[in-house]
């Protein structure tokens, strides 16, 4: 049946393909504003131990799964362990997709209201208070947020009905070169700012009295959060995988890259937040008050800021096609419904949830269920409940149930080459991996202290 499944056509368009599902928002607006929170250099460290320890193992288990399956990610539980309950771990996925683009689609809109704020200069002039005051009142609007919202999703349709060749790739091979091109420039942008130093101070000197169990927890869930994890996406990607890749080494890759650009979005951001005197702590809002706020005091601001809105739109879009290529490839292959319908529906449906999402900040905001808004309540359920599960499922499956013949012919495409790492990667799987996430899904539901 899956004999003429797509793969990806090129090396480069799967790595872009890959590289840009887990290089989103996570890395340019969550990661920085978790380290200004967190004390700076010391969260960094153990941000880059649990991406090392945990990331890599668990990325090139998604991709075996799924290059081995050659499915969707329902299918590819179900032909990987038949007649097991396992193929939930498929319905697991295409909920944290849709609770996940519901929140996700609604910032990615805001990010395309900031980019036509920036092009009619529509921050000039305003003091730091009224920034925070028009950031306020746009995103608790009714229709300006569901305006940019309906447009942003219109552009994954696009892509994403045009299949995983012609669409995804093809996308991410334009989109991801440009995305750092552009944050290299704004890197070395800041780093000749005054001041700057100060930044790069604080993001590179670690400060381990700031470390805590708490601090521990907050980088194990960015780092799932920033890779994709546990929801399926990687799994999806790599059944479009060709025999010829090399599966361990194309995680290093994507673990490198991903965190590469959370470390330039810190260089980025920080010299430039010192250099203007504003406090790194900022919240989430950093990127839509506190930057805008530094472009205005900056030579050339007006060009830099809608180069950085630009930059965060293309970066939640090539995060997006992913989540949508969960679901599409889930609802077209299980239930034989063409690509382009399947598209359709599943955007259509992405539009109620986050119309929703966004009616809850605003008009909305008193709705509120377990104390949180909705939008908040897709936010936590997602990551600190769908993400962790996802992900200690696919360790104890891959750890315990899977042959270990099938690991071996995977990691080495049949024996291409040698794998020397086969028993740590086992190893880790069976009980580093459970153990943490065991540890993070429980401080998230708050059930640790
Ligand atoms: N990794 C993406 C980011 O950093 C978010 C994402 C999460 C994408 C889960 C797909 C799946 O923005």
């Amino acid at each position: 049946m899956n004999n003429n499944r797509s793969t990806f056509a090129t090396k480069l368009g799967m790595i872009a393909a890959a590289v840009g599902s887990a290089v989103g928002l996570g890395n340019i607006w969550r990661f920085p504003y978790e380290v200004g929170q967190s004390g700076g250099a010391a969260f960094i460290i153990i941000y880059l131990i649990c991406v090392a320890v945990l990331g890599i193992p668990l990325i090139t288990s998604e991709f075996l799964l799924g290059r081995r399956g050659r499915a969707n990610v329902g299918g590819t539980f179900k032909k990987l362990a038949p007649k097991t309950k396992w193929g939930v771990i498929g319905y697991m996925s295409v909920l944290a997709s849709f609770l996940i683009l519901g929140f996700y689609s609604v910032i990615a809109g805001w990010t395309l209201e900031y980019v036509y704020q920036a092009f009619c200069n529509g921050f000039a002039g305003q003091s730091s208070a009224e920034l925070g005051e028009s950031f306020k009142s746009f995103s608790t609007d009714t229709y300006r947020p569901i305006l940019w919202l309906a447009l942003f999703l219109a552009a994954n349709f696009v892509i994403i009905q045009s299949g995983v060749k012609n669409g995804i790739e093809k996308a991410s091979n334009i989109m991801m070169p440009f995305l750092f091109a552009v944050l290299l420039i704004f890197c070395i942008r800041g780093l000749f700012l005054p001041g700057a130093e100060e930044g790069l101070k604080f993001l590179f000197k670690p400060d381990f009295s700031k470390i805590d169990s708490s601090v521990i927890l907050r980088a194990m869930g960015q780092a799932f959060f920033s890779l994709s994890l546990g929801m399926g996406c990687l799994v999806t990607y790599g059944s479009y995988f060709s025999d010829k890749t090399r599966l361990a080494k194309t995680s290093v890759t994507v673990v490198a890259l991903d965190t590469l650009v959370a470390i330039l979005s810190g260089v980025m951001i920080f010299p430039a937040v010192f250099s203007f005197g504003i406090s790194p702590s900022a919240g989430p809002d950093l990127v839509f008050i506190t930057l805008p706020n530094v472009f205005l005091q900056m030579a050339g601001g007006y060009f830099w800021s809608i180069l950085f809105f630009i930059l965060l739109a293309v970066a939640a879009l090539t995060s997006t096609i992913s989540m949508f290529e969960v679901v599409t490839a889930f609802i077209h292959e299980e239930y034989n419904v063409s690509r382009k319908k399947a598209t359709a529906w599943i955007i259509s449906l992405c539009f109620v949830l986050a119309v929703i999402c966004s009616l809850s900040i605003g008009p909305w905001s008193d709705f509120t269920i377990f104390g949180k808004t909705i939008f908040d309540l897709f936010d936590y359920v997602s990551a600190n409940i769908l993400l962790p599960l996802g992900g200690l499922l696919v360790s104890i499956f891959v750890g315990y149930r899977l042959d270990k013949n099938i690991i071996k012919e995977e990691l080495s495409n049949n024996g291409e080459f040698k794998v020397n790492y086969l028993n740590l990667f086992v190893f880790i799987l069976k009980y580093v991996a459970p153990v943490a996430i065991i540890i993070i899904f429980l401080s998230g539901l708050g059930l640790l202290g």
